[in-house]
């Protein structure tokens, strides 16, 4: 940490999928920012970033949440979607106001609609709401399906060469996370963003054998996609410790993606940031292996 700015940007989530990549691209760019944390374990590789001030604190307590807005003009909210998700967006968008933050960027997803019948995608257009109802200038981004999501399936990957979900044969504009990182700091750091909602999905609509096909291609061996029952998913999510909440939602968002409502291919990804998203064939490549003995 060799920045002694005063950041002007705040991260939440910054331990996670999305924060930790913005957090390495804001401190590439030479960005100072801080990061609320919720613990210092394991934060040795966010803490060393070039510009990072990390603040520890959590979206439930709003002390904490008051030290880590003091100063800052620009937050990135971001949570896991749990049941407390609204909740603690909500107290988290409240305090900015009162803490003078000019812009806020949310971490939102394609498709929130107050009347979805996917739970994450009616939070997220509750706490969208709740944001401009604040008065506050803020940036939507609204990404698809994650292709880093396909991590979780790294063992069977390896172990089996089978990945599992409800998706059907449905296609599905699935995004790069380094890709929705690189949207969020543009709108961070970068005039020109207020008021927008950025659809964020890659460059193609896949089914989830295609990206099985691409799998085989580029790790060498055969990789099949399954598809299971919502029964069956469900029970593979709560036997790996997914609450029931959460579990519900993932079956409820699969049920979304398999009607063939995440198909729609958006440019918001090259307007922002002038490059190309990152297709799955990329993301294949660059992370063989992860998905490699
Ligand atoms: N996965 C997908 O395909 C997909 C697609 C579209 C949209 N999304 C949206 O993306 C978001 C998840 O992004 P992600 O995958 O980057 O998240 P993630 O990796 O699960 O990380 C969640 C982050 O939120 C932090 N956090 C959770 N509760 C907190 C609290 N009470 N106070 C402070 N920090 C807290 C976590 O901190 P700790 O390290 O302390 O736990 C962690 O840094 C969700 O809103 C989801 O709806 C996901």
């Amino acid at each position: 940490m060799t920045n002694s700015k005063t950041p002007s940007i705040l991260i939440t989530g910054a331990t996670g999928t999305i924060g930790s990549e913005l957090a390495t691209q804001l401190a590439a760019q030479g960005v100072s920012f801080r990061a609320l944390v919720r613990s210092l374990e394991n934060t040795q590789t966010l803490a060393a970033l070039d510009g990072a001030e990390l603040v520890v604190g959590d979206l439930s307590d709003a002390d904490s949440l008051r030290r880590a807005l003091d100063g800052i003009d620009r937050a990135f909210l971001l949570t896991n979607s749990s049941e407390q998700a609204e909740n603690l967006q909500a107290t988290f968008v409240e305090m900015a106001q009162r803490a003078g933050v000019k812009h806020l960027v949310k971490l939102s997803q394609f498709a929130a609609d107050l009347d979805s019948p996917v739970r994450f995608l009616r939070y997220h257009a509750a706490v969208e709401q709740k944001i401009r109802e604040s008065g506050l200038a803020y940036t939507f981004l609204r990404p698809n399906l994650f292709m880093q999501g396909l991590f979780g399936f790294r063992d069977p990957i390896v172990k089996q060469g089978k990945f599992f979900a409800t998706a059907g044969d449905a296609k599905i504009s699935l995004v790069d996370s380094r890709d929705i990182a690189a949207v969020a700091a543009e709108a961070l750091t970068a005039p020109g963003h207020e008021g927008k909602n950025y659809d964020l999905t890659g460059p193609e609509a896949i089914t989830h054998q295609q990206m099985a096909a691409y799998l085989s291609e580029g790790l060498g061996k055969p990789v099949f996609y399954i598809n299971v029952s919502d029964a069956d998913l469900r029970q593979a999510l709560r036997s790996v410790g997914f609450p029931e909440w959460q579990a519900d939602g993932l079956i409820e968002d699969y049920a979304h993606y398999a009607r063939g409502e995440a198909s729609a291919v958006s440019s918001a990804i090259q307007d922002v940031t002038g490059k190309t998203p990152r297709d799955f064939r990329n993301f294949v490549r660059d992370y063989a292996a992860v998905f490699s003995e």
